[in-house]
Order: structure tokens, then sequence, then C-alpha cells
């Protein structure tokens, strides 16, 4: 008998249990296929495991206050056809709902059972209040609304594809609709208004030049050589960044850019100025920094300035010196061996001679 009665109270214990657990879990819920979106839909009310739609006989603001009070979703903003959110694929449960309006959920409210009287047609909705945040340039018309659950404190508001005509001073407000009579309604008072600078910043152009001997892209040693990078638009603190990228690491300059191009000059081009160059514009204002991308790399090698000192000079000097000691020789030879031949002529000349001076004797005669 003891037995039994023990039986008896571990299963009450257990129904007990099994209440508890179905009242943490929600019994209203305001059903709509935009995901996100849970202040506004079709009523549904859960009944132990099973939920239901309810009729709309009946259905007014006070029974809405208290689904929106509910969910935590601020004040009713209207009591729409629940037929509007689609078909539900459950059963109408209730109808008859009566709230006095001041209860703390809907399950507390007075209801009927449907029992078949009303079809789907006739589901109840509700719209709760829901803030509209709303970015605008000055105090003209807004540029972005966004739609923000009424307990939500901070909204992020994007404006995409910014354009220069964008620039200016910005201030949000937010406003909130309500059917109600004693609920609030209305614009909020206009935020600060922040101010918003548009930069467009373009990547700039990188060139160089150096004295017209050079080969193109190389700088004689010794000789000076001229980077210039180039931008437009200006703006005032905008700055030029030179960087040189070599193999043991990285050189930077920077200059002013009073001007759309501005000119990095090196007096004496060396090993240390061979790399590849890139340019880059950068604006300071207030506490932020745009910096555009690098210029394409523009390589700049040293040209040796000694060229007879290379190998392939000096075999030519070599060759060329050869050539004209083995021409000189020919021509000694040449000279030598023709004297030789041309001996016997001494006699020839010297009796032309002789015979001159016979002739000039004569003539003296
Ligand atoms: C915004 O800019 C206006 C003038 O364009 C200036 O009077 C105002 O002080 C600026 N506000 C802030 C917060 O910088
Ligand atoms: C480099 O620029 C300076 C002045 O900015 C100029 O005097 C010089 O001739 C330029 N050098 C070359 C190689 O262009």
């Amino acid at each position: 008998m003891s037995r039994f009665l023990l039986g008896l109270v571990m299963l009450g214990c257990n129904v007990a249990v099994e209440d508890v657990h179905a009242f943490n879990e929600a019994i209203t819920r305001l059903w709509n296929d935009k995901p996100g979106e849970r202040c506004s839909g079709r009523v549904e009310m859960r009944q132990v495991h099973q939920w239901g739609t309810v009729c709309q006989r009946g259905w007014d603001l006070e029974d809405a206050a208290v689904v929106c009070r509910e969910l935590n979703c601020g004040f009713v903003l209207d009591v729409p056809n629940g037929a509007r959110f689609g078909r539900p694929s459950v059963d109408v449960l209730w109808r008859d709902v009566k709230c006095s309006g001041d209860e703390f959920t809907l399950d507390l409210c007075e209801r009927s059972l449907n029992e078949g009287m009303c079809t789907h047609d006739e589901d109840a909705g509700v719209e709760c209040t829901v803030k509209f945040v709303s970015l605008s340039r000055g105090v003209s018309t807004p540029l972005v609304t966004q739609r923000a659950d009424p307990r939500q404190m901070t909204v992020d508001l994007t404006l995409s594809d910014l354009e220069i005509s964008h620039q200016g001073s910005y201030g949000c407000l937010y406003r909130i609709h309500s059917k109600m009579g004693n609920s609030p309604s209305g614009n909020s008072p206009h935020s600060n208004l922040i101010n918003i600078t548009v930069l467009e910043i373009h990547t700039p152009q990188i060139w160089y030049n150096t004295s017209p001997e050079a080969r193109p892209g190389w700088v004689i040693r010794g000789q000076s050589f001229n980077v210039t990078c180039f931008t437009q638009p200006q703006y005032p603190g905008g700055s030029f960044q030179l960087r040189l990228i070599r193999p043991n690491g990285t050189v930077r300059h920077s200059l002013p850019a009073l001007t759309p191009s501005v000119t990095f000059t090196f007096s004496n081009a060396q090993s240390s100025t061979e790399g590849y160059y890139c340019c880059l514009y950068k604006v300071q204002t207030g506490e932020r920094t745009f910096i555009s991308r690098e210029s394409q790399p523009l390589p700049i090698s040293i040209q040796e300035v000694d060229p007879v000192m290379s190998p392939v000079v000096i075999s030519l000097v070599v060759s060329g010196l050869t050539f004209v000691v083995a021409a000189c020789a020919i021509l000694i030879v040449a000279k030598v061996y023709c004297k030789k031949v041309r001996k016997p002529t001494e006699l020839e000349r010297e009796s032309r001679t002789c015979v001159d001076n016979t002739y000039i004797a004569l003539t003296i005669q």
C-alpha cells in the first residue's frame, strides 16, 4: 500500500517538473517568414507541446499590447490580419481572447478553445512598435533608414558607394510608431552632427630622369638622378613617400606634397641607390591617416662610369694595338726591301745630278 502511494508522489513530481519546463520555454510567438524579424507576425500560442493560432474574433489592441510586452517588443503599432503572414501548418487553437492589457503574458488572459469555429482566414496578427533609425546629411531628408528593435541601443547605418558629393555634416534620429493613445509616438530630437570628409585617393605615378648617356633603366655611377612622384587631387597635409626596395632592406624618403608632382633628387648614384623605387601618397587629417596604394615599382640599376676598364674593351684595345704594331712592322720590312731593290738607281741619280751640275756649270760659263 505504502509502495503504491510513493509511486503516485513520484508521478506528481514528474508532472510538476515537466510544467516548469513548459513555463520556461516560449508560449507565445509572432510568426513571419522574415529572418530576424520577431516583433511582428501571426500570433501563435503553445498548448503543452502543440502550437496553434489565435482567432481574430474579439482580438483587440489590449490583447496585442500584452503580446508586445511579453515579447519585449515595446508597444503596439497595428493589429493586422494574421493571414497576411502566410499559411500556417498548425491549427487554430483559441478564440475570444480577453486581456485587460496589464497581463505579463498572453497565457494569463481569459480565452476559449476554438473548437472549429474560426478558420485561418481569421488569424490574429500583431505588429509591435519598432524604431526607425535614420541618417541624414544636415537636417534634410534621410539618406538611410533602418528598422530596429525597440530595445536596441546602437544601430549601424551604412553609406555605400561613397562619392565626393557625400561630404558634409551628418546626424541621426529615431522615430517610433504606435497606435495606442498613451504610448510614445513620433520623432526623437536630432543628434549632434558629425563632419564627414570624403577623400579620393589615386595610386601615384612614378618616373625618373638622369643624363641622356645612360641606358634606359640605368644611371651612371656618380652622376645625379631624380625620381618624381605624381598624383591628383591634392589635399592639405598630403605627402609623398618614396620607398627604395633593396635586397638588404628598404629605405624610405618623404617630402610634403605641395605640388601634384614632387621630385626626389639623388646627387650621387651608387650601389646603395640601386633597386626598386615605389611612390605612395599619404594624407593626415585629424587623427586619421589615409594612404594610397603603391605605384608600380620602378627599377633603377647603376651603370659603370669607366667603360675602358671592362674586359671586352681591354681585349679590343689589345687586339687593336697588335694590329697597328703588325702593320708598322710590315711597312718597315717592305721599305727596307724596296730600298735594296732600288740600289742600282743610285748611279742613275748621281749621274743625273752630275748632268744637272754640268748644266749649271755650263750656264755659269
Ligand atoms: C563641421 O564643419 C563645420 C563647417 O563646415 C564647422 O563649423 C563645425 O565646427 C564642424 N564640426 C565638427 C564637429 O568638427
Ligand atoms: C634634378 O632636379 C634638379 C632640380 O630639381 C635639377 O637641377 C637637375 O638638373 C635634375 N637632374 C636631372 C638629371 O634631371
